[in-house]
């Protein structure tokens, strides 16, 4: 990638490889050179059969897996050859994670998990608590802040790490089927929350989705496909019963 290209995304990926080798020694081709570039404020989906890379890809974007293969920036920071530690500051910072399990700390308060990514930067725990009961009250949590996430719904505990996510206002936000153990409603108002606060704040939005009436709400829809990430077709936008514009 030429110069004045490399870190003009939010995350920018270049020819990204990922190959794993199997109990019998056999390489698994999973990703054969992904290029992409998510620019701020941008939302985009990625969708793709189960198996083909997508979870792979949205784990290696956000620098939670090195490829294999290729280049990764995170704002204009490129992370070839970064330490854990820097690598670790920069995720803290610029990236915001939601997966389909909540990861929050059990032991931990709804505000207490708002408030550790703060915490971990440096940020003061006036400052941060401030923060964190903000973001609750965004998602819907002010009345739910000093809950154990276990006395959460699976909703709930889906916005409490949205909150959470946000915590450091991330140049982009990863979600890898955020709704994947929710009822149709929580899912409707889970990804309502994601893409009007994507909007509210202009932070990008990299969303791994098998449902299409969500996908196709992203300014981009993107298909892992034979280790290749590709536009996605028509038949994405049918299914979905709309129309790309
Ligand atoms: N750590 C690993 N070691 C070996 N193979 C792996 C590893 N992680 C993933 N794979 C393989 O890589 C392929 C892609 O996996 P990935 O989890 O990215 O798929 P996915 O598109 O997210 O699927 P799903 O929709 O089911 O979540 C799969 O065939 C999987 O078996
Ligand atoms: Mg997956």
């Amino acid at each position: 990638m030429s110069e004045h290209i490399e870190g003009q995304g939010v995350i920018t990926a270049e020819n990204v490889r990922k190959s794993y080798v199997g109990g019998d020694g056999s390489t698994l081709e999973v990703l054969t050179g992904v290029d992409l570039v998510v620019r701020r404020g941008e939302t985009v989906a990625i969708i793709g059969e189960s198996g083909s890379g997508k979870s792979t890809l949205l784990h290696i974007l956000g620098g939670l897996d090195t490829p294999s293969e290729g280049e990764l920036w995170i704002g204009d920071e490129r992370l070839r050859g970064m330490d854990e530690n820097r690598l670790g500051t920069i995720r803290n910072r610029s990236i915001g994670f939601v997966f389909q399990f909540h990861h929050l700390l059990r032991e931990f308060s709804v505000l207490e998990n708002v408030m550790m990514p703060q915490l971990i930067a440096g940020c003061s725990p006036v400052e941060a608590a401030d923060r964190a009961r903000e973001l609750l009250g965004q998602v819907g949590l002010e009345r739910r802040v000093e809950h154990r996430p276990m006395q959460l719904s699976g909703g709930e505990q889906q916005r409490a790490a949205v909150a959470r996510a946000l915590a450091n206002r991330p140049l982009a936000l990863l979600a890898d089927e955020p709704s994947g153990n929710l009822d149709p409603d929580s899912s409707e108002r889970l990804h309502d929350l994601l893409f009007g606060i994507s909007a509210a704040s202009g932070t990008a939005m990299i969303l791994v989705t098998h449902n299409m009436r969500i996908a196709v709400r992203s300014d981009r829809v993107l298909q892992v496909r034979e280790g290749q990430l590709v536009v996605a077709d028509e038949r994405v936008y049918r299914q979905a019963g709309s129309r790309p514009e």
